[in-house]
């Protein structure tokens, strides 16, 4: 194969891994949001392809927005510093509102946003998170997503939409960057 480069990139769950794990999320948010409004909120730019496989695996009548929401590389990591360059324009007023992320990592992209705050203030009946990944071990905010789909220890992963400095968020499967010393860098 000649992408990802061979080596670059070690696979940790693969497309149909990957499938499943999507279709059981949407199984478990069918069932407990059945009958309430729903709206889905991604986080751009990583979530995109997960919110977009997760919407048709849940067989309601939802909606769905994106927001976009970044912060800043390795040497700014540590001070959390966190931009929202897109707020969020859709009516949330008396609806669910699910927060769609492809990692939660320390935790600070979603609380120094205030988005789930500013959500209930803009009328959401309830605020809630589904990650596809958590990485627990590297959290410094008190975020804790309720549904998780994959459980990782502190890897710097790839694919399905995360990225390493822009590149293989195209990749349809998950990965382990294999390039020395960014399992420690976190996920930007
Ligand atoms: C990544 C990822 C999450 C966030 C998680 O986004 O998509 O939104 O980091 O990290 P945290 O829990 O430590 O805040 P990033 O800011 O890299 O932007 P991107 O989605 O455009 O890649």
């Amino acid at each position: 194969m000649a992408w990802p480069e061979s080596g670059a990139v070690r696979v940790l769950y693969t497309e149909a891994q990957i499938r499943e794990k999507v279709s059981e999320l949407g199984r478990r948010i069918t069932c407990d949001y059945d009958g309430k409004p729903l709206v889905l909120v991604g986080i751009l730019n990583g979530s995109a392809p997960f919110l977009c496989d997760l919407m048709r695996r849940i067989e309601l009548p939802i909606e769905y927005s994106f927001i976009s929401v970044s912060s800043y590389g390795r040497d700014t990591t540590s001070s959390g510093v966190v931009r929202v360059h897109s707020e969020l324009r859709h009516d949330v007023r008396d609806k669910h509102v699910l927060v769609v992320e492809d990692i939660v990592d320390t935790g600070l992209s979603l609380e120094r946003s205030y988005l789930l705050p500013n959500l209930l203030e803009r009328g959401a009946t309830t605020v809630k998170i589904c990650a596809l990944m958590d990485k627990p071990c590297r959290r410094r905010a008190k975020i804790t997503p309720d549904y998780i789909g994959f459980t990782i220890g502190d890897e710097f992963v790839v694919g399905y939409g995360l990225d390493a400095d822009g590149r293989y968020r195209n990749l349809p499967f998950v990965g382990v960057c294999g390039r020395s010393g960014r399992e420690n860098d976190g996920q930007k």
